[in-house]
């Protein structure tokens, strides 16, 4: 038993210290990767800008125009995953404010809207004033459900619905949930929990990074995010965040 009883403490000791290594490890590639993303976007936005200069000039000559079309796609599609590199290994600090969540739930909607009525998708969002509104860094939080919007549009087909609706938690506790449901594809079961990595995509032109940066933004404000999927009947987040002091 004695023997036993040392050879777990050991063991113990061993796990902390390859967790810390770990971590110790990521620390050093996210900043790696903050450093080259913030350097990289310097001379992208020299190509950027030289580019839409060129177009300009070549207006008139429509036998090059698909060549200057894809890279223009292809410089963008870089310029996003710059971004989305940035803020995924930025330290965080939240500049929160306690109307933010209202603010930037009716801004997404409005964004959405549009979009939704052209691909034939009814947009419904349920925000009643008595659940209360947690603290939220306004910028973030539009990221998080501005992705999550785009994601519910990209896998809903014509008919579908895609509905935010939201509640104070029933127990009593200081939370506020939110849910924001869509009746598309829905993600298979293999997957279900691969979709917050970062880099998973199953979209040709994805980058794979909207989900992980949900998740990020929503444990930086000290709340939780799940996930279910009913194969092919569409997919629920479930978000759930606290409401301060
Ligand atoms: N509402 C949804 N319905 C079905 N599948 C979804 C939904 N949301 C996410 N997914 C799945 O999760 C994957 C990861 O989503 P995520 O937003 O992280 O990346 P992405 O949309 O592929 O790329 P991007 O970085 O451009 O957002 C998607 O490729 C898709 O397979
Ligand atoms: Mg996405």
């Amino acid at each position: 038993m004695f023997h036993l009883g040392i050879v777990k403490d050991v063991t113990e000791q061993k796990r902390l210290a390859q967790q810390l290594i770990i971590s110790e490890r990521l620390a050093v590639v996210g900043e790696l990767v903050a450093g080259v993303a913030h350097e990289v976007r310097n001379p992208l936005f020299g190509i950027t800008t030289t580019l839409s200069a060129l177009a300009r000039r070549l207006a008139d000559r429509k036998a090059v125009q698909p060549f200057l079309d894809v890279v223009m796609t292809e410089v963008s599609r870089l310029n996003y995953l710059m971004e989305q590199l940035l803020e995924h290994s930025r330290p965080v600090r939240l500049d929160t404010d306690d109307s933010a969540l209202r603010v930037v739930i009716a801004e997404v909607a409005e964004e959405f809207r549009g979009q939704a009525e052209k691909k034939g998708i009814k947009l419904t969002v349920e925000y009643p004033e008595e659940v209360g509104y947690p603290r939220v860094d306004r910028r973030k939080m539009h990221g998080v459900f501005a992705n999550l919007f785009e994601n519910a549009l990209q896998h809903t087909a014509r008919g579908g619905e895609i509905r935010l609706a939201s509640s104070r938690e029933a127990n009593g506790s200081s939370q506020v949930q939110i849910q924001v449901s869509d009746t598309g594809a829905g993600i298979a079961v293999e997957n279900l929990n691969k979709v917050f990595d970062p880099f998973f995509t199953t979209r040709p032109n994805g980058v794979g990074l909207g989900l992980a940066i949900v998740r990020k933004t929503i444990h930086d404000h000290g709340g939780s995010i799940a996930l279910r999927s009913d194969g092919g009947r569409g997919t629920t987040f479930t978000i759930k965040l606290p409401l301060g002091s």
